[in-house]
């Protein structure tokens, strides 16, 4: 069978990249152990009222940790708890949040925080809201007849 040459480039050149782009994965994921930040952390999803952080939802004040609160959500078919909260301006503040049915999105508008909640998975996203302003919260994943509504606040406040 006879290939034009610059079939055979081509060829080569898919296959290389082909190569080159599971060799890159394959390192990160079984080598340097890089995972969805989703997987890394386990809850039983029917015991989320009783476990820790999730069992007093909201914003805390943390000590000796590299953030300087902790904001925790538990969300539910249709609503998010807290439903509104103060955030003082420039604090870095780590989210933690878990679902206790079925998938959720929790995504703040106009900022880069975009996570998936996935019953049994705790999503966690460590930022600094520096700007002060209202921040809506919104699912952006399919859930069920009242996913329009879930929605939740933050107020990003100077203090
Ligand atoms: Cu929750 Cu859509």
């Amino acid at each position: 069978m006879h290939i034009h040459k610059f079939e055979k480039i081509w060829l080569i050149f898919g296959i290389s990249c082909l190569v080159i782009f599971l060799s890159v994965v394959g390192v990160s994921a079984f080598y340097l152990g890089n995972k969805p930040p989703s997987c890394l952390a386990t809850i039983n999803p029917e015991k989320v009222d009783e476990t820790k952080p999730f069992n007093k939802p909201g914003l805390h004040k943390v000590e000796g940790k590299e953030w300087d609160y902790e904001l925790v959500y538990v969300a539910q078919a249709f609503s998010y708890n807290p439903a509104q909260v103060e955030v003082p301006l420039g604090a870095k503040v780590k989210v933690i949040a878990t679902t206790k049915d079925v998938i959720h999105g929790f995504e703040v508008a106009g900022t880069n925080i975009n996570m998936m909640l996935e019953p049994g998975y705790i999503s966690e996203y460590t930022t600094t809201f520096d700007k002060a302003g209202e921040y809506l919260i919104v699912c952006n994943e399919y859930c069920g007849s009242g996913h329009h509504l879930m929605f939740s606040k933050i107020e990003v406040v100077e203090k």
